[in-house]
């Protein structure tokens, strides 16, 4: 299996390079050129193909003969980094390839998740300051997963909860709706996230699904009998 990291410099990116590195995967990393040091460690074991995530001839040469690409969605900057990165992984993937993405509860695929007071109100205060600084962007991180969601590819979209660092708990549980009581806890390690994505490269029954994510021990997840 030989799979392309997009964002592979990032917290969730290195776990996702470790990883299929553990299981053996061919890795390509894409990352910022001044991020290149943070992959130090594993240079030698990976390609590096270093240029902005959304820039389509870094993504067409980063992606080429990989059967799966597993990219970190970000909403930084005002200037389409998420939608523009999600397209051109989308346009030049392998025709077959598994195409994972990572994002965050926010993202709804058909409006039918049920978010808490307090959930949306931290939203509005992140999306107006950080529009307010020109820092984030969190529509386009919308705009890049409505553009996966209309895909007839072979997407999974990865919806994190509220993520900590720390051992590995197994495999999150996942619920098509936020609003589910077994996510209730909205705590999965950062690690477990991406475990998930790892895991989705071979799960075809998560093939066009938006899986929401919540680590496998917590409290709620415990109550539903995980
Ligand atoms: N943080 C949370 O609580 C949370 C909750 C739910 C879901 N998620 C999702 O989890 C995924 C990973 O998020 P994370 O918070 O854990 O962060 P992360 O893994 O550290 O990823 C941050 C990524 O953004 C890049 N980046 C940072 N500043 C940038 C800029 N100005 N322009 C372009 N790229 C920039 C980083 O690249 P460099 O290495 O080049 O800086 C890195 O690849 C995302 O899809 C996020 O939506 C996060």
């Amino acid at each position: 299996m030989k799979v392309c990291i997009v964002g592979a410099s990032g917290k969730l990116g290195q776990y996702l390079v470790r990883q299929a590195l553990d299981r053996g995967y061919e890795v390509v990393g894409v990352c910022r050129e001044k991020s290149v040091p943070k992959l130090a460690e594993v240079a030698d074991r990976i390609t590096i193909v270093p240029g902005p995530t959304n820039d389509r001839d870094v993504i067409r040469q980063a992606v080429a003969g990989c059967d799966g690409v597993l990219s970190v969605l970000v909403p930084w900057g005002v200037q389409q980094y998420s939608s523009g990165t999600a397209q051109a992984v989308l346009d030049f993937a392998e025709p077959d390839a598994r195409l994972v993405f990572s994002c965050g509860w926010h993202i709804t695929r058909d409006g039918r998740d049920r978010y808490s007071w307090r959930f949306r109100t931290a939203l509005r205060i992140a999306d107006r300051l950080g529009r307010l600084v020109r820092a984030v962007e969190i529509s386009d991180q919308e705009e890049a997963c409505r553009r996966i969601f209309a895909s007839d590819r072979r997407w999974t979209v990865v919806r994190g909860s509220d993520l900590e660092e720390g051992e590995s708990q197994g495999l999150p549980v996942w619920s098509r709706h936020v609003g589910d009581p077994i996510l209730e806890s909205n705590l999965t390690r950062r690690t477990d996230f991406a475990l998930f994505m790892i895991e989705a490269l071979t799960d075809d029954s998560l093939v066009q699904e938006a899986p929401a994510i919540n680590g496998r021990t917590t409290p709620s997840a415990r109550a539903a009998g995980m």
